[in-house]
């Protein structure tokens, strides 16, 4: 018989090690698939992308301390109505489109990426556009030429044209306008959106 007491034996330990690793291998996978599920588009604080047919509100919740996004009444983007799959095609051909031209070299998206250029997370309610009614012109001018078209956006530095097609804009603006009514939590900090009809 040994005289080393149970709590410091090698085998306890070992056991102990493997028995964690396992433990915790199991909570990696539960939390994969719960975070999965929160990020699903339609699942809780992530809207459906059919969500760029209605407008964007974005207003203080007194409960949460932080302004919210709220969904309201259709108002459709570019003016017409997409359906739900549609609406998914447009959102994702924006979202592979600023994937392929890395925009995240200068910008951040949900605070990812490179801090050159504003945050885009709430791009589609940034008071930069002027008013609700001008915002899509603007936004599709600004994105088509960011040079000829400079707007204000507080850095003082300039955007290069990133050679986007008509298609490319426009899928651009569906997915901030989707990625404006992600529910983020307060982020970015102290946001001012553009002025709303209504508020
Ligand atoms: C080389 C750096 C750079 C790259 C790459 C870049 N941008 Fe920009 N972008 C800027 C800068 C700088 C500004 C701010 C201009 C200002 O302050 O007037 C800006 C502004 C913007 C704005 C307005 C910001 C706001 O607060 O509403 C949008 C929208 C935008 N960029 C989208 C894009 C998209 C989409 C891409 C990729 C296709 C992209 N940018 C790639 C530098 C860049």
């Amino acid at each position: 018989m040994s005289s080393t007491p149970w709590w410091a034996a090698e085998d306890f330990w070992r056991k102990c090690a493997i028995f964690v690793t396992a433990f915790m291998a199991l909570v990696l996978i539960l939390l994969t698939f719960h975070s999965l599920a929160a990020i699903q588009s339609g699942a809780g604080r992530v809207p459906a992308y059919s969500v760029i047919n209605h407008r964007i509100d974005y207003r203080m919740d007194s409960e949460r301390g932080y302004q919210i996004p709220v969904i309201g009444a259709e108002a459709p983007l570019f003016g017409r109505k997409l359906t739900d799959a549609e609406a998914e095609q447009l959102v994702d051909l924006g979202k592979l489109t600023v994937q392929a031209k890395n925009c995240m070299n200068c910008h951040t998206l949900l605070g990812n990426g490179a801090y050159f250029a504003p945050d885009l997370t709430k791009s589609w309610l940034d008071p930069g556009w002027g008013n609700e009614q001008a915002r899509e012109v603007l936004m599709t001018l600004f994105l088509k030429d960011p040079v000829a078209n400079a707007r204000t956006f507080g850095t003082g530095r300039s955007m290069p044209n990133m050679r986007l097609t008509d298609d490319e804009v426009r899928g651009v603006i569906a997915f901030l306008k989707w990625m404006s009514a992600v529910d983020t939590n307060g982020f970015p900090r102290g946001f001012e959106p553009l002025p709303q009809g209504g508020a």
